[in-house]
């Protein structure tokens, strides 16, 4: 019998599956992340392990499991906790969640924080707790409209593409994007053209970033890339934290050469901030709005990955090619 661990209690339509497939499957119980020390003693001796994108999954852990282990499901579209390269020296495959239901959670999200952005809302709805409001005042809370301004995509694979549609068609937006692959028939179809990064930055009213974190995305959006962007201009990340420099991000916030942050990612996750200065400087800006990594987080979504994370395992365990294997393993 294969033998299965999960590393947290994701959505029950997974773990059903997943019994219903005949292995013996332990789900780690507690509803918080446990240590790693705690992580591999329970996985040990696993065929397959479902993991979330907290756990660090390293040679280490790998060979800790074990010979047997086959199968590294994660439940995530993004997989930079994982070395694929140890993986696949091991002949382990791994394997993500990337589906419909996860990609329009996350370009809802990010329409939500670029409306937050665009109308201030977090700032309107602290300012009514507190009781501030007096009358209606044609001065409060100026925004912007988002109709008729240009977005930039730095990524336009399945949630840039999400995010280009329901912009593009909804909000009759200009979209220029930026990507290592060039898709002609999408360009067409969406009224979208193919620019340089360079080009992306200096052009858009709204830079989104929706690439997986790697070595050649590392800090795409630094210091020196950020001087290339309008003055008024808002920066969306909902892909990894350190996709952008959040430090020098911050210090042009603080010196009005930037419109807008939203981030549902961080540098130093779980923290918000790398330091307290930093810390400090958030809270001072009105012009950022943060959320803490829920860009996917919807009942739809969830199950989704959930059932796909079990999928993922059964075709591997069954011996048949994983569909979501991801690349390289
Ligand atoms: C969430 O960030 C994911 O990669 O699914």
């Amino acid at each position: 019998m294969f033998k299965v661990f999960v590393t947290y209690p994701i959505p029950k339509n997974g773990i059903e599956m997943l019994k219903k497939a005949g292995y013996k499957v332990t789900v780690q119980p507690f509803e918080k992340h446990i240590s790693r020390k705690e992580l591999i003693t329970k996985a040990k001796g696993s065929d397959a392990v479902l993991t979330l994108l907290t756990n660090h999954v390293d040679a280490g852990f790998m060979d800790a499991v074990g010979k047997q282990l086959r199968v590294i499901s994660n439940f995530a579209v993004g997989y930079d906790n994982i070395d694929v390269i140890a993986a696949k020296a091991r002949g382990i495959v791994v394997a993500n969640t990337p589906c419909d239901e996860v990609s329009s959670a996350v370009a809802e999200h990010t329409i939500a924080l670029l409306l937050a952005l665009a109308r201030n809302i977090v700032s309107a709805d602290l300012f009514s707790l507190a009781n501030k409001y007096k009358g209606w005042d044609p001065r409060l809370f100026i925004g912007t409209d988002i109709s008729g301004k240009t977005l930039g995509l730095v990524g336009l694979g399945r949630i840039g593409k999400c995010v280009a549609r329901r912009l593009e068609r909804g909000f009759d937006i200009r979209i220029i994007y930026t990507d290592t692959v060039r898709d002609r028939a999408f360009e067409k179809e969406y009224n979208t053209s193919f620019v340089s990064l360079e080009v992306l930055l200096k052009k858009s009213d709204i830079v989104s970033l929706h690439v997986p974190l790697l070595p050649s995305t590392y800090h795409l959006v630094n210091a020196k890339k950020l001087t290339l962007m309008k003055k008024d201009a808002f920066l969306i990340n909902t892909a990894r934290g350190g996709v952008v420099d959040q430090s020098a991000v911050l210090a042009r916030l603080s010196n009005g050469l930037l419109g807008g942050f939203a981030m549902d990612v961080f540098e130093c996750e779980p923290h918000i901030a790398k330091n307290s200065k930093e810390l400090k400087l958030l809270r001072r800006l009105e012009n950022v709005v943060i959320t803490p990594h829920i860009a996917s987080a919807t009942k739809e979504s969830r199950e989704a990955m959930a059932r796909i994370a079990a999928q993922n395992i059964i075709e591997g365990l069954s011996g048949k090619l994983i569909t979501h294997r991801v690349v390289n393993t």
